[in-house]
C-alpha cells in the first residue's frame, strides 16, 4: 500500500433552486465511494460540499415564494442535507456558498487578479427588463431569429438556423420574466482576462489532470482561442458585491468554486485542520472536484486559471462522469422517471441505487442508463442471491454447532487465497474510478465463494453426526469468503456493512483481507437486505408522474396563429428544391441544444447529418429506422454543433411538431415531387 496520502475531495456544489434528482445522486454516490475507499485505505481523507446559493434564479425564485432570499436558501440547504444524509454522503462538511468564509476567499482572490492585472473593466449593452429593473441574462429573452425568423429563440443563438446574436438583436424580444419588452442598456462590467492563460492552461490539460475525452475537447476550446470571461453582475443579484464597485456583484461561477475552499476552511476551523498545507501553491496535498460534463469549463479552464493567478494550488484531478438516462432515454417528468432524491427514498433502500450506479460507473464520460428492470435483477441477484446468501446460509450452522465461534482452520486455502488476492485488482479499479470492474470482480468471487458451498453441501453433510467438525470447517470458510465480500463492497454498502460487521462482531478495514477470522466468536445472524419488489420500483414512477401533475396543471393558452401563405411560385421554382425519401440510420439528443436533434440519414447510399428542431416530441430511440423526407440539395449551414446538410420536412405549431413519412413501401433515395 502507498504512503499515507492527504486527499481533500469534492463534488458539484447543487444549485440551491431545486430538490435533487437522482442525476445528482449518480455524483454523490461516485464521489462518496471514492472517498470512503480511500478512508478505509488508511489515508488522510476530507469530503466537502456545499449549496450553491447564488445566481438570478435563486433570486427569482425566492420572490415568487414571497420569502427572502436567506430563507430561501436556508430552506434548501436543509432539504439537500437530509437528502444526503439519507443516501448515506458522508460528506465531512457541509456548508453553503453564501457564507462569510466564502465572501472573504472570494475577496481575497479578486482582490489578487486584481492586482496582477488579470481584471478588464468595460462598458456593455445589455437586455434590460424595465418592468423588473433587471438586466437580463440571455436565456431570459425570448423571440424571433433575426436571420430566419424563427419564433421563440432564446437570447444567444437559434436552434433553428444557427445564428449566433446578441438578445437585442432579436424580433419581437421579450423578457421571459415579466412579457415586457427589454431595452438596450449600458452598464459597466468586469471580465477576467483568461487568453492571457492559454499556454498555461495547455499544459495543465496535459498533465493528467483530466481524462482523454475530456483533454480533447478542452483542446479545442484552447486551440480555438478564448475569450475574456464577465464575473460582474449589476444590481439586483443575489450574491456578493464586489470590492470598491458599488452596485456590482460577482457572478454566481466566481464564488462557486471557491466555494469548495470556503467549506473545507470552515471544516479547518471546527477541527483544527491546516487548511493553507491543502491549498498553498505547491502542496503536497492532492485535490479532486467531482463534476458533470456539463460544468467542464469552469472547472478545467476559469478555476486553474484564477487559482493560478491568486497563487493558490491547483487541483490534481477534474473527475469528469457523464449524465443519467432512464430506461435508455432522457429523464422524462411525463414518462416518471424524472425522480426526485426524496421520492427514491420513499419507495426503496439507498443501497440499492448506490450498488447499481456502482456497477455501472467507469471512469469515463459516458451516459449511465437507470434501466429499472435490469435494477431490480441486478440488486436481488447479486445482493441478495450471492452476497447475503453465503452468511445466511452459513450462519446457523456455525450458531448451533459450535456456539456461534469460528473453526481455527481454514478448510480450503486456495480458495481463500484466490478471494483475499483479489484485493489489489479490486482496490485499483476503485482507485481509477472503475468501480463497474470492482464490481465484476467481487461478482466473480461470490460465485466461487458459493460454487464451494453448494459442491460441499454443509446442510447434507450436517445430518451426519461423524461430519460435525467438517461442517464448521465449511462454513466458517463461507463466513470469512463472506467477510471479504463484504470489506471489498464496504465503500459502495457502508450500512449494509454496519449490520454485517455487527454479525461478525468484526471492524472491516482494507487491511481485514489479509487474515482470516479463526476461533471468533460471531453474532446472531439477522437478515442484511431484502430483495427489490417491482411494486415498489412502480410507485415511485407513479409518484413521479403526480409531481409532475400538480406542476402542470395550468390551461393551454392563446390561439393558434395562423400561419400567411407564402407568395405564389412557379414549377420551375418548386423544382430547384430537391426533396428525397431519409431514412433515419440514428438520432441522438445535442449537448446543450434545448430544441435540436442530431439525425443521421440515408439518402440512398449517402449519409447527411441533419440538425432538426424536433427534440420536444420525438425521443430519439423512436426515431430510428423511420422514414422522412428530407431537402437535399439545401446549402450546408455551420450551426454551433457542427454542419447540418439539409433539413427534414414536419408540420409545426404551438400544439406539437409532426414529421412527414412516406408511406410503406418508398426507398431511401427516392425523389419526392
Ligand atoms: N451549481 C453548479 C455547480 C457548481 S460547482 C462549483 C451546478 N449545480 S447543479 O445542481 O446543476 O448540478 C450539480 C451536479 O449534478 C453537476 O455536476 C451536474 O453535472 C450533475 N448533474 C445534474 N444532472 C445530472 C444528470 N442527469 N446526470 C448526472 N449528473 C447530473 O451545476
Ligand atoms: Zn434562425
Amino acid at each position: 500500500m502507498p504512503s499515507k496520502r492527504q486527499i481533500l475531495v469534492t463534488n458539484a456544489l447543487p444549485y440551491a433552486n431545486a430538490a435533487l434528482h437522482l442525476g445528482h445522486i449518480l455524483e454523490y454516490t461516485q464521489t462518496d465511494v471514492w472517498v470512503r475507499f480511500q478512508k478505509m485505505r488508511g489515508h488522510e481523507c476530507y469530503y466537502v460540499s456545499a449549496d450553491d446559493a447564488h445566481g438570478t434564479a435563486i433570486m427569482l425564485k425566492a420572490d415568487e415564494k414571497g420569502i427572502s432570499a436567506e430563507e430561501h436558501i436556508a430552506h434548501m440547504r436543509a432539504i439537500h442535507e437530509a437528502d444526503f444524509r439519507d443516501f448515506l454522503i458522508g460528506v465531512d462538511n457541509y456548508h453553503s456558498t453564501h457564507s462569510e468564509e466564502n465572501r472573504e476567499f472570494s475577496e481575497l482572490i479578486y482582490n489578487r487578479l486584481k492586482a496582477n492585472d488579470h481584471i478588464a473593466q468595460r462598458s456593455i449593452t445589455q437586455a434590460f427588463d424595465p418592468e423588473k429593473n433587471l438586466f437580463l441574462a440571455d436565456r431570459y429573452v425570448k423571440g424571433a431569429c433575426p436571420k430566419c425568423k424563427a419564433d421563440d429563440q432564446y437570447g444567444d443563438n437559434c436552434e433553428a438556423c444557427g445564428a449566433t446574436y446578441s438578445p437585442v438583436d432579436l424580433i419581437n424580444p421579450i423578457s421571459v420574466i415579466s412579457g415586457a419588452t427589454p431595452i438596450g442598456k449600458e452598464s459597466v462590467h468586469y471580465f477576467f482576462k483568461l487568453p492571457e492563460f492559454t499556454e498555461f492552461l495547455k499544459e495543465w490539460v496535459s498533465r493528467g489532470t483530466v481524462q482523454k475525452e475530456v483533454a480533447n475537447k478542452l483542446g479545442e476550446w484552447l486551440d480555438s482561442g478564448l475569450q475574456e470571461w464577465d464575473i460582474s453582475r449589476d444590481a439586483p443579484y443575489f450574491g456578493f458585491e464586489i470590492p470598491d464597485a458599488p452596485g456590482k456583484y460577482f457572478y454566481v461561477w466566481l464564488d462557486a468554486p471557491i466555494g469548495y475552499m470556503a467549506s473545507f476552511k470552515n471544516l479547518c476551523d471546527r477541527d483544527g485542520l491546516d487548511f493553507d498545507h491543502f491549498w498553498k501553491k505547491d502542496s503536497p496535498t492532492e485535490l479532486y472536484h467531482f463534476i458533470g460534463k456539463d460544468i467542464v469549463n469552469f472547472h478545467a479552464l476559469f478555476w486553474p486559471a484564477m487559482l493560478k493567478s491568486a497563487e493558490y494550488r491547483t487541483p490534481t484531478k477534474i473527475c469528469v462522469h457523464g449524465f443519467v438516462t432512464v430506461n435508455g432515454k432522457k429523464m422524462s417528468k411525463s414518462r416518471g422517471t424524472f425522480i426526485n432524491a426524496r421520492c427514491y427514498l420513499d419507495h426503496l433502500n439507498p443501497e440499492y441505487l448506490r450498488y447499481y450506479y456502482a456497477s455501472k460507473l467507469s471512469g469515463t464520460i459516458e451516459d449511465i442508463d437507470l434501466n429499472l428492470e435490469d435494477f431490480i435483477q441486478k440488486v436481488n441477484s447479486d445482493l441478495v442471491g450471492k452476497v447475503v446468501n453465503i452468511a445466511s446460509r452459513c450462519a446457523k450452522f456455525i450458531a448451533n454447532g459450535n456456539d456461534g465461534v469460528l473453526s481455527s482452520t481454514i478448510e480450503n486455502p486456495e480458495l481463500w487465497a484466490q478471494v483475499s488476492g483479489a484485493a489489489d485488482t479490486i482496490a485499483n479499479h476503485y482507485e481509477n474510478r472503475d468501480y463497474g470492474k470492482a464490481i465484476r470482480e467481487i461478482m466473480a468471487q461470490a460465485d466461487a465463494a458459493n460454487e464451494y458451498i453448494a459442491a460441499k453441501e454443509p446442510w447434507k453433510l450436517n445430518k451426519d453426526e461423524s461430519q460435525q467438525q467438517s461442517v464448521q470447517d465449511i462454513c466458517s470458510l463461507g463466513i470469512n469468503l463472506f467477510r471479504l465480500l463484504l470489506t471489498y463492497l464496504k465503500p459502495v454498502l457502508p450500512a449494509m456493512t454496519e449490520a454485517g460487521e455487527a454479525f461478525l462482531n468484526d471492524n472491516l478495514t482494507w487491511d481485514s483481507v489479509k487474515h482470516p477470522l479463526v476461533e471468533h466468536k460471531i453474532n446472531p445472524f439477522k437478515p442484511l437486505m431484502q430483495r427489490i419488489e417491482k411494486e415498489r420500483v412502480d410507485a415511485m414512477v407513479e409518484a413521479s408522474k403526480e409531481d409532475l401533475a400538480k406542476e402542470t396543471a395550468k390551461p393551454i393558452s392563446g390561439p393558434l396563429a395562423d400561419e400567411p401563405l407564402a407568395d405564389e411560385i412557379g414549377f420551375d421554382d418548386f423544382i430547384k428544391v430537391d426533396l428525397r425519401v431519409a431514412l433515419i440510420v440514428s438520432a441522438n439528443h445535442v449537448e446543450g441544444a434545448d430544441k435540436l436533434l442530431q439525425l443521421n440519414l440515408d439518402i440512398g447510399g449517402e449519409m447527411r447529418q441533419v440538425f432538426s428542431g424536433i427534440k420536444s416530441s420525438y425521443d430519439p430511440a423512436d426515431l430510428e429506422g423511420r422514414l422522412t423526407v428530407m431537402v437535399a440539395n439545401l446549402a450546408p449551414r455551420k450551426m454551433r454543433f457542427g454542419m447540418s446538410e439539409g433539413m427534414v420536412l414536419a408540420a409545426a405549431d404551438k400544439q406539437g411538431i409532426y414529421l412527414l413519412e412516406p408511406d410503406s413501401g418508398a426507398q431511401p433515395g427516392q425523389r419526392v415531387t
